[in-house]
């Protein structure tokens, strides 16, 4: 596996890639890397040929009062970890390296300023900035993201189709411990008792579902149902909501093409998760 972190480097390592026409699948990240992640290389390495990761903790998709500056940097274990898949090539960029105050920013519009966009207002422009950045440093054939970030994946399939870019995106299923909390980077925030009770976002979101299923109590209801035994058990919901899973608004139908999407604190740690009902 090779690693680089500048432009140029990357550039000559991509061109020897791509020489005999290889395809690449791209599997962007801010490291700390965990199951999740890896589980995306996995699924990459069924894409391409050759599959790149990168790491780089995106300064510009973090609120003022975020994690930044917290957010856990891991890089030697990371490498330790990608050593181990059949990563070809990791791209570890110092932040000066995309000029960050003078990227032109992309506004995602609307679908920015829903469920996570209404408590973080710059976050999914500061991800799709830095991602078009990558998608057009590496020119992939294959792009692969998490549905864990249900919102996310859903505005990077949309910045591809509005800048007509030819990577195609990939949606890889959520990695869960054994009592369904989503693997992530802040679980290690929780504290013990915090991660007791961490499962039972999931727990809520599996219920939910079985009620839209059922079909005897209107969606409303469901969520309204769903924040109070969230808030029972202790957690500060941020929100939870029935979403339609082609536009993200409130659906039109009851049962099909739906997502169940939570954001949820438990003490200082700010938890995401969703479950499809297709
Ligand atoms: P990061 O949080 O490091 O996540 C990198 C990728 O891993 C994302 O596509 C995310 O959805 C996926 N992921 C995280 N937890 C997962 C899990 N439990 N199961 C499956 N996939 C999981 O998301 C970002 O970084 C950044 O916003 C980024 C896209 C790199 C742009 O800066």
């Amino acid at each position: 596996m090779i690693q680089v972190s500048s432009i140029s480097e990357l550039n000559n390592s991509l061109n020897s890639l791509k020489k005999n026409r290889e395809s690449i699948a791209l599997v962007p990240t801010m490291g700390n890397l965990h199951k999740g992640h890896l589980l995306l290389v996995k699924e990459a390495e069924k894409l391409a040929q050759n599959v790149v990761v990168s790491i780089f903790v995106n300064p510009l998709q973090f609120g003022p009062n975020e994690d930044l500056s917290s957010y856990p940097r891991t890089l030697d274990q990371d490498i330790v970890k990608l050593k181990k898949t059949n990563c070809k090539l990791v791209f570890t960029p110092s932040e000066d390296i995309f000029s960050l105050d003078s990227l032109p920013v992309v506004d995602v519009g609307s679908i920015g300023k829903v469920l996570c966009g209404i408590s973080r207002p710059i976050h999914f422009n500061g991800v799709a900035t830095i991602v078009k950045e990558l998608i057009n440093l590496f020119n992939p054939e294959v792009a692969v993201f998490g549905k864990k970030d249900y919102q996310q994946l859903f505005i990077i399939k949309k910045l591809v189709r509005d800048f007509d870019l030819k990577t195609h995106i990939i949606g890889v299923d959520t990695y869960r411990h054994r009592k369904g909390l989503a693997e992530s980077s802040r679980n290690q925030y929780l504290t013990r008792d915090e991660l007791k009770i961490a499962p039972n976002l999931y727990t809520t979101l599996l219920n939910a579902k079985e009620d839209i299923v059922e079909g005897t109590l209107a969606l409303n209801s469901i969520e309204v149902k769903s924040i109070n035994t969230l808030s029972a058990l202790g957690f500060k919901v941020d929100y939870f909501k029935i979403c339609c899973s082609k536009t993200l608004q409130t659906p039109q139908d009851r049962v099909k093409d739906l997502v169940i999407c939570v954001a949820a604190y438990l003490g200082k740690t700010r938890l995401i998760d969703n479950i499809e009902v297709l």
